[in-house]
């Protein structure tokens, strides 16, 4: 172990975050523009082999202990299957996760699981049809409940939902879309809208806040705080009872308040985009190349290194919360969370 990844201000890299693809096949509203973005040419992303690679060198070199693959949408990658059984076949142990938006789950989930995915979080905004296609602007919300289904059904760990918030669009939806949850065992993350849409269209008072999902929430349950560890996790966890019958704890939720209540200082995280670049935040304004690196050179030792150099680097915090939109020391990244990787 080469020292891990670790930066300026103390802090230890072990979570690792890959995105296999900047493609979607949603156009969710807080991400991406209507028209799409320009994919990039496939000889720029990362292969499977590639990937298989760079995740043994994060984890017998750098002290990597949990992987989340992401997108874009990572499904939308035929070589998905192939993807996952790489990675477990060389770290059996390793906590191997997906996010994903479920379109074309209900076919691989089985697969998926048969080849050692761990868990799966999926991102599902409303369980109105007409509401989810105003987010989305695509009309899939059927396919995207029987993914959710089927990944339930083959076992795929706990299943999370990922759930932004938007104002007037979605909001007031909230205490419906956690009954469904909470009724079906999964864990429901809502999550403050972040600066990353293509269309620079988020505002400070736009984004519905962690303090206003708690308060509509409250009208149909009891929230108490939930007594685990959060260890640095971006959800603040909420133990959920029914104002119907409060006896009974019926799940949990989760809040992810990366604007109001900002987790930086507890970060774990490390991102490799699609196109195999470091990114050390979610808001960098840099990015380490590891790609041409990989191609150029089989030594691993090279590459973690170059790795290391770029979290050395990661800035201390996103900034956003000191002054909300416009303030002087924030600006918003030029890349889309979709060609972030979630
Ligand atoms: P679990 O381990 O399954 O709980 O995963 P997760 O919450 O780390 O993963 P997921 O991909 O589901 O991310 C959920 C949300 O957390 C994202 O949509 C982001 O809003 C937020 N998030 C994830 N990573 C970061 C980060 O590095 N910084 C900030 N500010 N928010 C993040
Ligand atoms: N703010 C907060 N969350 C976002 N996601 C995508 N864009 C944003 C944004 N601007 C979420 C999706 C998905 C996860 C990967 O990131 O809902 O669940
Ligand atoms: Fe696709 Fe996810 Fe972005 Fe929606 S949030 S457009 S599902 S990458």
């Amino acid at each position: 172990n080469l020292n891990g990844l670790v930066d300026r201000f103390g802090r230890r890299a072990t979570d690792m975050r890959l995105s296999l693809t900047d493609k979607c096949n949603l156009r969710c509203t807080y991400c991406m523009p209507a028209s799409g973005l320009d994919w990039l040419p496939k000889d720029k992303v990362l292969t499977a082999a590639e990937i298989v690679r760079l995740v043994g060198i994060g984890v017998n070199g750098l002290g990597v202990r949990e992987l989340r693959l992401t997108g874009g949408e990572p499904l939308v990658r035929a070589d998905l299957v192939e993807i996952v059984a790489g990675i477990r076949t060389n770290h059996p142990d390793l906590p191997v996760s997906l996010t994903t938006n479920g379109l074309g789950l209900d076919k691989k989930a089985q697969r998926l699981k048969d080849a050692g995915l761990t868990r799966i979080n999926v991102s599902l905004d409303s369980l109105h049809p007409g509401t989810f296609a105003q987010l989305t602007r695509r009309p899939f919300l059927d396919r995207v409940l029987a993914g959710v289904e089927e990944a339930a059904r083959v076992g795929l760990g706990l299943i999370k939902i990922n759930a932004v918030l938007m104002r007037g669009v979605n909001d007031a939806e909230a205490p419906r879309l956690l009954g469904w949850a909470v009724e079906r065992g999964f864990e429901l993350r809502f999550i403050e809208q972040m600066p990353l849409d293509a269309d620079h269209g988020w505002t400070r008072d736009g984004m519905i806040t962690a303090a206003e999902i708690r308060t509509l929430l409250e009208e149909s349950f009891v929230l108490t705080p939930d007594p685990r560890n959060r260890d640095g996790a971006p959800a603040e966890r909420w133990e959920v009872r029914h104002r119907s019958s409060p006896g009974e704890v019926a799940g949990v939720v989760g809040i992810i308040a990366s604007v109001t209540e900002p987790f930086c200082a507890d970060c774990r995280r490390t991102r490799i985009t699609a196109e195999g670049k470091v990114r050390s935040c979610l808001f960098s304004h840099e990015e380490t190349d590891l790609l041409e690196l990989l191609r150029s050179s089989t030594d691993d030792a090279v590459v973690a290194r170059r790795w290391q150099e770029a979290m050395w680097g990661k800035p201390k915090a996103h900034g956003m919360d000191h002054a909300g939109l416009g303030a002087p020391d924030y600006v918003q990244p030029d890349r889309t969370m979709s060609a972030i990787g979630g």
